[in-house]
């Protein structure tokens, strides 16, 4: 059931055959690989080592804390959402710890962290669908969350789900190819523009 990257050089098989499906089954996620992914996020790199993420995380099993978190993804997120085994919301601290001053990398230094979660899922043969889709004034509500800090993303985390068993809308997206554009096109090597 893997979705090729079709690969100009190679890579590693983490960023290989990372994609985020909509399908998700809700078979669970064991505790210690959910503990390694989020030990994998610990490890991610980040700006002035200020590790400015923060993640709420939410089980089937425990189904008040999966329902609230459900509850701040955007409606149309949540209609596939709902069926994997975990959901997080990715919080970024704004400020940093030490003197108050604004972290300009904080998203980016989320986005880090997410992604080697990411990786150690597709190591572990799970699967992330990231989303930006979210109500974040909810989710400080809901979660409490102070001042200073600010839900940014969703992740739904768990296996993917056998597409025959999807409704058409849903298959069709996870059967799609996964597009890229070129490297010619992002990496330069002159003036902006100018392929490497
Ligand atoms: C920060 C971020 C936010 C995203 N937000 C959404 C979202 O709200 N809803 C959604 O369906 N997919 C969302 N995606 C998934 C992207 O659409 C997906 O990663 C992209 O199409 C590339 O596909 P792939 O991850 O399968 O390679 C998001 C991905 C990232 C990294």
């Amino acid at each position: 059931m893997s979705k090729e990257a079709d690969l100009e050089y190679p890579v590693i098989n983490p960023v290989a055959d990372r994609w985020s499906p909509y399908g998700f089954s809700e078979e669970p996620v064991s505790t210690d690989d959910l503990r390694s992914l989020l030990e994998a996020a610990r490890w991610a790199p980040s700006s002035y080592n200020e590790q400015p993420w923060r993640y709420i995380v939410a089980t089937r099993s425990n189904t008040q804390q999966y329902d609230a978190v459900l509850s701040c993804l955007a409606e149309p997120n949540q209609q596939w959402a709902k069926a994997a085994a975990v959901l997080m919301l990715g919080v970024i601290s704004r400020q940093f710890e030490k003197n108050g001053k604004p972290n300009k990398a904080a998203e980016h230094d989320l986005g880090l962290a997410s992604a080697n979660l990411s990786a150690e899922a597709t190591q572990r043969g799970l699967f992330v669908h990231q989303m930006i889709g979210i109500d974040p004034e909810k989710a400080r509500e809901v979660f409490a969350i102070p001042e200073g800090y600010e839900a940014l993303t969703g992740l739904a985390v768990g296996h993917r789900a056998n597409p025959d068993t999807l409704p058409d809308a849903l298959r069709e997206r996870d059967e799609a190819p996964r597009q890229r554009k070129a490297q010619s096109e992002f990496v330069f090597g002159g003036k902006f523009g100018e392929a490497l």
